[in-house]
């Protein structure tokens, strides 16, 4: 399908998702949102990696298109602010491994994409925050939620109430961004962790990133319930046996997935 401010490419079973509108620093606007729930409605199970990445030379995601929330009245404000944590939600919740590689500028509802991700790379020029106050509101795509549950109440406040972006090895010192790597080394280190990935299982990936995320919001005992549910039920698929056998077969596993 084309897109015409974003990109989805596969290159065997990775995906690259690429927010393609530099004109303004790749901000999400309607048609944005709405293209990258179309694009990721379309993944399907040859998908088993995705990756998300800014086009252009300077920015991941700046945010949200000011330019066309400023005159939003409330209601459609509600309506905005939805259809981002819709997108998002989606994103959160795909089957699969997300990674975003983070470029540049990532910035408002940037920073909340790549916070949906499963975790973030940066390149040394990644410029990573919540500015939102500074122009009169709050993060509206789950930054004050996701931020809060990955790097604590205390540092997120202190991102969200200040504005200020950090750079790339202050948001690896948060445990905001996971690694920091050169800017031309960013991509094909995502795909080195994305090539690691797709060799395992990928019912064993998906249960795992289920009962992660599921079990993160729960007491402790009902998330260890969830995932003693998840680990026997992997021993009805035909992974599991393949899996078991190649390790004693001293080969590599072949999984189909089934
Ligand atoms: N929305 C719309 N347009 C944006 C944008 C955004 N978030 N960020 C940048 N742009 C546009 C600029 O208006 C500019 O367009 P023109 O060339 O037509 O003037 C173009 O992108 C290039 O930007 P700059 O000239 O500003 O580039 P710079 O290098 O001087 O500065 C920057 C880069 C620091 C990222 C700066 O652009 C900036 O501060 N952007 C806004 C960041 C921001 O506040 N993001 C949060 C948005 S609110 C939000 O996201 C709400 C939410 O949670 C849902």
């Amino acid at each position: 399908m084309a897109y015409e401010n974003i990109r989805l490419e596969s290159e065997g079973a990775v995906a690259v998702l690429t927010i393609d509108r530099p004109k303004a620093l790749n901000a999400l606007n309607t048609k944005t949102l709405q293209e990258l729930e179309a694009a990721l409605k379309s993944i399907g199970p040859d998908v088993r990696v995705l990756i998300v990445t800014g086009g252009g030379e300077k920015a991941f995601v700046a945010g949200a298109d000011i330019a066309e929330m400023a005159s939003l009245p409330e209601a459609q404000a509600q309506e905005f602010g939805a259809l981002g944590h819709r997108v998002l939600a989606m994103l959160e919740a795909l089957p699969i491994p997300t990674i975003a590689a983070v470029n540049g500028f990532a910035l408002g509802g940037g920073c909340e994409l790549a916070l949906a991700c499963d975790f973030i790379y940066a390149s040394e020029k990644a410029k990573l925050g919540l500015p939102e106050v500074s122009l009169g509101v709050i993060p509206g795509f789950g930054g004050t939620q996701r931020l809060t549950r990955l790097v604590g109440r205390a540092r997120a406040k202190e991102l969200i109430f200040t504005g200020e972006p950090v750079d790339a090895a202050k948001a690896k010192d948060l445990g905001l961004v996971l690694e920091v790597l050169p800017a031309d080394g960013l991509l094909s280190h995502c795909k080195l962790v994305a090539g690691k990935i797709i060799k395992k299982g990928p019912l064993a990936i998906a249960q795992a990133k289920r009962v992660i995320q599921e079990g993160a919001d729960l007491p402790l005992p009902a998330a260890n319930e969830l995932e003693r549910k998840a680990f026997g039920a992997l021993f009805g698929s035909e992974d599991q046996r393949e899996g078991m056998k190649a390790f004693m077969e001293k080969r590599s596993a072949n999984f189909t997935g089934k």
